[in-house]
């Protein structure tokens, strides 16, 4: 490696800004894209890229995002407050005063830039370094330049300033670099060059960019070409679907180079937590959020939608099934239209059927659910087979209870177990019984009252009926 890359580094991400283009009660930076906020993309893409320390500068809304970092990051991310946003200047500012500690190379970014890639950052950083520069910056060739900060050019080619698109001249708006937002500060230039902002701009702000401007007055700014598509900052929801687009695109296709069967790329949903093994498929309008796990030769069919839910191998899931914090087990199968809400657990080769739903339950080896049951609360042992239309009366109005049916135990349909109850090994449920209280090891549990057949009573009956009926 070479000895500059060795170097320790700091960044500040900026991230306090309301984003009110989004229009959007959320902050910005924590819209989601493939199920991770746009500044937890961008604190990913620093560390990755070797970042000693990483702070975020955090204002608006800042205790959902500060949540969320501590969750993805723990201790490895620290916060900064901005209580009033006066712009991308006075953010770094406060970075910078609360830590007067911050020496050497410091890289400063936008919270908004989630497809950032981390070679990117560690040429910048490389490339000032060995240029001794104050200041390095990357920047972008766009068609349609609008919105973005210009780069202005000396005579000699060389990065001058950064002007606001709101504050260009119309010949200045016409140029189309642009100031994508990532720069490598000298941490001792940028702590003087902060104090010399002024606020006499068209948005009465404390720009960040005309840092650079006294960089280039002082001294050579270093500047290298990045691909815009990897640089672009979310201001609104168009583009924030335009990014989850391609980041969901560029998954998908990872996922195909690797070995996961995928019916239709453009119909894919999976965030970039999950985790898929070569030999799985996956069929159109799929959805993997959060942090699900399938393992080799599981099928998962049209329309479902997993959250944080592990496929074991060989499983199937069936058309539009919807399942929570769940676990499939091995040869298990699952749908069509079962719900699995969370903790339920189901073991190898078990089914649970259509309309289904489980809840807190687990279902041991080969124990099938079929059809439109509820089973909340469950222990279920193994080989226990639960007819058509069986219900576990779980909540009594205060309280949860368990319903326990021990090893190849057979319920059969449109029974009840009104919990906390248990039925014992290889007992028998008949087919409509309300189960109040626990089943013996063997016993049979009947409760409904015989059935009279009256001989001839039909033909007498309609006529009654049809007596009554009004003309
Ligand atoms: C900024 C740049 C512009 C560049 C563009 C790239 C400035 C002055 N302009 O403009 O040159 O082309 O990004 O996307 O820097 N933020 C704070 N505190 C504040 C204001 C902003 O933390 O007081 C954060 C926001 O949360 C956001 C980031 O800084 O993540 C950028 O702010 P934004 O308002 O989007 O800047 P742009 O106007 O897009
Ligand atoms: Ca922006």
């Amino acid at each position: 490696m070479h000895s500059d890359t060795t170097q320790p580094w700091n960044a500040i991400v900026l991230a306090a800004g309301e984003g009110k283009r989004m229009k959007s009660p959320r902050p910005k930076v924590l819209h989601e894209i493939a199920g991770r906020a746009l500044v937890s993309w961008v604190v990913r893409s620093v560390i990755e890229a070797g970042a000693d320390r990483c702070l975020v500068v955090v204002g608006h809304g800042r205790d959902d995002v500060e949540r969320e970092l501590v969750k993805q990051f723990g201790e490895r991310v620290e916060t900064v407050l901005q209580k009033v946003q006066r712009g991308t200047g006075d953010a770094v500012r406060c970075a910078i005063e609360a830590h007067e500690d911050l020496e050497g190379r410091l890289v400063v970014l936008y919270g908004d830039c989630p497809m950032l890639p981390s070679s990117l950052l560690r040429e910048l950083i490389d490339r000032t370094t060995k240029a001794d520069a104050d200041c390095g910056l990357v920047t972008a060739t766009l068609a349609d330049p609008s919105g973005y900060g210009r780069i202005i050019r000396n005579d000699a080619g060389l990065v001058q300033r950064i002007v606001e698109h709101r504050d260009c001249t119309p010949a200045e708006r016409a140029i189309e670099e642009v100031n994508p937002g990532l720069y490598a500060f000298r941490a001792r230039f940028l702590r003087a060059a902060i104090r010399r902002l002024s606020t006499d701009n068209a948005q009465g702000e404390l720009y960040l960019t005309d840092a650079v401007g006294l960089a280039a007055d002082a001294g050579e700014v270093v500047d290298l070409e990045g691909d815009m598509a990897k640089l672009t900052g979310i201001n609104d929801q168009r583009e924030l679907a335009l990014a989850a687009t391609a980041r969901r695109r560029e998954i998908a296709e990872q996922l195909a180079k690797a070995g996961v069967g995928i019916v239709d790329l453009d119909a894919i949903y999976v965030d970039a937590d999950c985790e898929i093994e070569a030999g799985a498929t996956l069929g159109p309008n799929v959805h993997l959020r959060g942090r699900c796990i399938v393992h080799t030769g599981a099928h998962i069919d049209a329309g479902c939608v997993l959250t944080n839910v592990v496929v074991q191998k060989n499983a199937k899931v069936l058309p539009y099934t919807v399942a929570t914090d769940s676990t499939i087990g091995e040869e298990a199968q699952v749908g069509p239209f079962s719900h699995l809400r969370p903790q339920s657990t189901l073991g190898p080769r078990s089914k649970v059927g259509n309309f289904s739903e489980t809840k807190k339950t687990s279902l041991g080896e080969g124990s099938k659910v079929n059809h439109l049951s509820y089973v909340g609360d469950g222990v279920i042992g193994r080989g226990v087979n639960i007819g058509a239309g069986t219900i576990f009366c779980n909540y009594d109005g205060e309280q949860k209870h368990t319903t326990t049916l021990e090893d190849e135990v057979f319920v059969g349909s449109d029974s009840q177990f009104v919990a906390p109850v248990t039925v014992k090994k290889g007992a028998y449920v008949a087919s409509g019984t309300t189960v109040t209280q626990d089943v013996p090891e063997g016993a049979l549990a009947i409760s409904r009252p015989r059935q009279e057949n009256k001989e001839r009573y039909a033909a007498r009956l309609r006529a009654r009926l049809r007596k009554k009926k009004k003309p």
